[in-house]
């Protein structure tokens, strides 16, 4: 986008993405980012397409965020982002819901394996850099052509404190190296695709209080970790969902290939 298809008014409105469609992975969880950053986007105006390997979770997700909002502005779809043809399927359903239209993408779907270097298997690695490195490309393969016909989009990857600092929060060493994918991807894509209008960003949180991977820790914990901290706590999905919305809407619009960290202060680059 140049300068002159800034939109003020949409700036200033504080229905930041009013009119926009939107596609979140990983969106199925009560207490996750992708659950939070569909909630947002919808009081910005979005419609929300919430893709989860969870389908029973997803499609409730979708039904309480419509509750919640008063609108028929959310739906759920089925989607294993490690899958080529599951991520094709998802994008089209969507598309046939929107008339076509793709505006922003957030690849937020991911897990998580506690293991020492020594214990990673190879299944173990196959895993988790097939939801979070492969599936970051794939579902962004499959929404590009959308943002392509329109020239503009916004992809939002998020990865983690963890590729920044080799851990130190969740997981082993192959969910820190997925990660950091994702950041190389991010920064690849984002050099590629700018002169077609879309743009390409990270987003890399610190603790965040979800039920990631369903780890067992409590809050309490996790805001102890953080004591030493800058912000000495952890952090809120709505926090990580505020970036999302910077990234996704024009205020945005002349960023691209960056990492925003959203981590109370707890890793400075
Ligand atoms: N919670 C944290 O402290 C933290 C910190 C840094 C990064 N992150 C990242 O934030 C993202 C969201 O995590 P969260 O904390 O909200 O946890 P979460 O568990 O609530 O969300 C992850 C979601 O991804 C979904 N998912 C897993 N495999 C999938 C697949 N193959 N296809 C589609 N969906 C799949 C899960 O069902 C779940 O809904 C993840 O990428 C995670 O790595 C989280």
């Amino acid at each position: 986008m140049d300068a002159s298809a800034l939109d003020p008014v949409r700036i200033d409105s504080g229905a930041l993405l009013a009119g926009r469609m939107a596609v979140i992975s990983g969106a199925g969880r009560p207490r996750g980012i992708g659950r939070a950053t569909a909630r947002l986007f919808m009081a910005h105006g979005a419609r929300v397409a919430l893709l989860d390997v969870d389908e029973e979770e997803t499609r409730a997700a979708a039904a309480d965020l419509n509750q919640t909002t008063g609108t028929d502005h959310a739906r759920g779809w089925a989607c294993n982002v490690a899958d080529a043809a599951a991520c094709a399927a998802a994008i089209d359903g969507v598309l046939a819901w929107s008339g076509g239209r793709l505006d922003v993408l957030v690849n937020n779907a991911g897990l998580t394996q506690k293991r020492g270097v020594a214990e990673i298997s190879e299944a173990d690695y196959d895993t988790i850099t097939d939801v979070v490195l492969r599936g970051t490309l794939l579902l962004s393969q499959a929404a590009l052509p959308a943002m392509r016909a329109r020239h503009g989009g916004s992809i939002v990857n998020v990865s983690s404190m963890s590729a920044q600092q080799g851990g130190g929060i969740f997981g082993g060493a192959h969910y820190c190296a997925a990660k950091a994918g994702v950041l190389g991807l991010t920064r690849a894509m984002a050099r590629e695709l700018g002169s077609e209008g879309i743009r390409v960003n990270a987003i890399a949180p610190g603790l965040v209080l979800t039920d990631f991977s369903r780890t067992g820790r409590s809050d309490d914990d996790k805001h102890a970790s953080g004591a030493g901290w800058p912000l000495p706590r952890a952090g809120h999905a709505a926090e990580i969902a505020g970036a999302c919305l910077f990234l996704a809407s024009d205020l945005s619009s002349y960023v691209t290939g960056t990492t925003i960290d959203v981590n109370g202060g707890a890793h400075m680059r």
